[in-house]
């Protein structure tokens, strides 16, 4: 029997990071809080929740997505990936991460998480940027501490990681 007033709960079935999550969530739920409060994986950070500031980007079917913008109830069928998958499987840093820890690419990491998985999605696409190129990639997240130039900074660096280059 349902109580007067209160809301409908779904079932919602999430891929995340390879493993499935069954949450309960009413229709208006993000997926930023669905991942956050009912997944446990607060890895994913909002700021703006308007889509502006890109801090809350996942990858979902490996593209990145303002997890702010996106109902829990609509990523059923879709493959997410927070920052906590970004690792690889033996555990170690991927390029993206080794690179911003090599080029200070971080102060105090807010906005890190949507800079990991922006990044990583822009390098999946375009392999070898150029610096002009590697701003562009990021040119939709924004950082309240670096001043950008280590971002920019990692994202060659990670580059050179990617094509094995030591
Ligand atoms: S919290 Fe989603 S874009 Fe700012
Ligand atoms: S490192 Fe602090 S907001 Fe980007």
């Amino acid at each position: 029997m349902s109580i007067p007033g209160a809301e409908q709960l779904h079932d919602v079935r999430l891929h995340v990071n390879g493993s499935v999550h069954e949450v309960q969530v009413p229709a208006r739920r993000l997926l930023s809080d669905a991942l956050r409060h009912d997944c446990g994986l607060t890895g994913t950070h909002v700021g703006c929740e308007h889509g502006v500031c890109g801090a809350c980007t996942i990858l979902v079917d490996g593209r990145p997505v303002r997890s702010c913008l996106m109902l829990a109830v609509s990523a059923v069928d879709a493959e997410i990936t927070t920052v906590e998958g970004l690792t690889e499987d033996d555990g170690s840093l991927s390029p993206v991460q080794q690179a911003f820890s090599d080029c200070h690419g971080l102060q105090c990491g807010f906005c890190t998480p949507g800079f990991l998985t922006t990044i990583t999605a822009g390098l999946a696409d375009n392999p070898d940027p150029s610096e002009e190129e590697a701003r562009e990639m990021i040119a939709g997240n924004l950082c309240r501490c670096t001043g950008y130039q280590n971002i920019v900074k990692s994202v060659l660096r990670a580059a050179e990681l990617g094509k094995g280059d030591e």
